[in-house]
Order: structure tokens, then sequence, then C-alpha cells
């Protein structure tokens, strides 16, 4: 078996996402069905897989991100056949919400069906599961013939990588192979919503808002982790998470900005949240999209390029506090704590 850690490099290979290569497909499923990892683009991020069937290879994920083995993993898939033959019970709703949202950004909390490997679960009952929209991400599932498990490919609590360049300077040689089939256009991860409960709950809000899940569900849908004592708790939502490692404020106020760079002696970096006028001293502002979803988009790259200039602090104001900016609040909040 291919050893996959402390390599000198891993392998970038350019893949087309618009017609992806046969030959490039077929080299990385090689490498999966060794019990390799290989790090692919989907919308949301870029994923680090394994054969989600193989306890071995998905251990390796762990490994490479740090991952402690009790936060579990997503098993893709291409659509509701598959998902459902790696479920212990498929519901209606699990039916209706995948046939709206996949394939696309929706992760689904499933009872996992007898046979599967807990450690794809870290060790709960049950499994998350996802049929991405990518088509480097939908060939290498169809090449390979089976799910592949597949956390963010960085290291445990950093940014999510949006490009591959952020997955080689994240997991470096970790990493046996890397597609690099360009920029995630989503650039926050999937929605994940528990279908185990009473109530559909979402356990992470991501790409497809919560609005957009109302409109399948007729039930209310709760939010957050349940209590601790709970079989339900999601484990993988650390309070600290998608963080930098250059310190990250985040300010409610606009008039607040000036106070903070001067504090940090100017040098630091300024995120606003659309255009405003500058009155304050910053090595360097960057206006994202007054759009939750175009916003998004940008967040992590924009992390990734601030975190790389050896700056005191990066400054964030606030998005609005309002349900449609729910996923980037959190994004935000996790990587200040
Ligand atoms: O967009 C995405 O979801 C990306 C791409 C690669 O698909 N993947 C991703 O994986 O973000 P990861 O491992 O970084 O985050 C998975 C999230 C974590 O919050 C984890 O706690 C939750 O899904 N999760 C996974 N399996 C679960 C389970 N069985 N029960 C509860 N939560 C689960
Ligand atoms: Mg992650």
């Amino acid at each position: 078996m291919k050893r996959t850690i402390n390599k000198p490099v891993s392998r970038i290979v350019m893949i087309d996402p618009a017609s992806p290569s046969t030959s490039v497909v077929r080299e990385a499923t090689r490498v999966l069905r060794q019990g390799g990892l290989v790090a692919f683009p989907t919308e949301t991020v870029y994923g680090l897989g394994a054969r989600a069937l193989d306890p071995e290879a998905v251990t390796r994920i762990f490994t490479a991100k740090g991952r402690p083995a009790n936060h579990p993993l997503i098993a893709h898939v291409l659509g509701v056949s598959d998902a459902s033959a790696l479920a212990a019970r498929w519901s209606s709703l699990a039916d209706e919400l995948a046939s709206r949202f996949w394939p696309g950004p929706l992760t689904l909390v499933v009872e996992r069906a007898v046979g599967i490997p807990s450690v794809i679960s870290g060790g709960a009952s049950t499994v998350a599961l996802r049929a991405p929209a990518h088509p480097v991400a939908r060939a290498l599932i169809a090449a390979l013939g089976e799910p592949i498990a597949a956390p963010s490919a960085n290291r445990y609590q950093s940014i999510s990588p949006t490009q591959a360049s952020h997955v080689a300077s994240s997991l470096g040689s970790n990493v046996d192979m890397i597609l690099d089939g360009g920029r995630s256009l989503c650039g926050i991860e999937s929605t994940v919503v528990d279908l185990t409960g009473e109530r559909p709950r979402i356990l992470r809000h991501g790409a497809i808002p919560i609005g957009s899940i109302r409109t399948v569900v007729d039930v209310e849908i709760a939010t957050g982790p349940v209590a601790s004592n709970s079989s339900r708790v999601s484990p993988g939502m650390d309070a600290r998470h998608y963080a930098p490692k250059t310190k990250l404020v985040l300010v409610d106020r606009r008039d607040l900005i000036a106070d903070m760079c001067l504090a940090e002696g100017g040098s630091v970096g300024v995120i606003l949240c659309g255009v405003a006028d500058r009155s304050f001293e910053a090595s360097r502002v960057v206006e994202l999209p007054a759009d939750s979803e175009l916003y998004a988009r940008e967040l992590f790259a924009t992390l990734h390029d601030l975190d790389a200039r050896g700056l005191k602090a990066v400054i964030v104001e606030a998005p609005p506090n309002d349900e449609s900016w729910l996923a980037v609040r959190d994004r935000l909040v996790r990587a200040q704590a």
C-alpha cells in the first residue's frame, strides 16, 4: 500500500472543469484505489478525498489534516440511489431535499447503514451525505464507482481552500495528488442538515441559505448543535475554525475601524462589506460585495491572501445581522475565536 505522508511534494495536475480529462481522472482513481489521498475541486471548497469504504484510507485523511478521529466526514455520492444505499433509512424528506438541492451544496445527515465503516462517522451511528455539482468531483466519483469521503482540504481548524494553491500550502506533501480545477464557485462549505431527529436541524449554515431549505420543509427547522448529552451533537463545529494565523477582529461599527487601525499601528488588513469612505490608515483594504452570496465567494480567498502578508491584524467589518448572512457571519465569528 502506498504511503501518503512525508513525501516531499504533492503533485498538482490541471484539469478543465468544463470537460474533465478522462486520463487525469483515471490517474486520480488509481491513486484512490491504492488507498491514497486526492484533493479535488467541488462547487463549495476543495475536498480531501479518499475511498469512503476503505477504513485505512479514511484514517489517512484524519492524519493528513491533523483532525481528531471523532470529527465525522462527508461521503460524496452521485445522487439519491448511492446515498440511500449508505443510509439505514431514507425518508421522504431526504428524498425531497435531495431532489431539490442535489447535485449541489447540501449535506444530509442520516442513520448509517450496517456495513459502512464507522471511521467515516467518527464513531457515530449516522453518516453525512452529499452529491456535489462540480463536474470534476462527479467525474471522479463516477470513475471510482464508489463514494468518496472528503472534508475540506485544509489543516484542522484553518481556512478552507477555494483554489488548488490553498490546498498545497495548507497540506503540502500530506496529499498524493491535487486536481486543480480553478476556483470553487460558492466559496463556503455546504449546508449540513441533520434528518435523524424529530425535526430537521441545520448543524452548519452554508452555501444553501436556510430560507431556501424552508421552501421544501414544512415543519420548523431547528438550528445549532443540540445539547451535548445527546448523540446528535455535531463534532467538528468547534468555536475556533476557519482561523487565519493573523489575529482577526470583527467590528460591528464602521466608525470603529479607524481606532482599531491606529491601535495596530496601521499594519493591518481591512475587509469591508460593500464600498466605504476610507477614513483610516491600513496596509490593505478589500471591499467585498454587499451581497451575501457574492461575499461568500471571495471570503476565504481574501483571508488566505491577507494571512500571507505578515500583517499584525485583519479587521473585518461585520456584515448585516440578517438571515441571509448567517453562513458568512458564522465563519467570521469562528475565525475570530
Ligand atoms: O462543502 C462541503 O461540505 C465540503 C466539500 C468538500 O464537500 N466538505 C466539508 O467537510 O466542509 P468538513 O469535514 O470540513 O465539514 C463537514 C461538516 C462538519 O461540520 C461535521 O461536523 C459535519 O459536516 N458532519 C459530518 N458528518 C456528520 C455526522 N455524521 N453527524 C453530524 N455532523 C456531521
Ligand atoms: Mg472543514
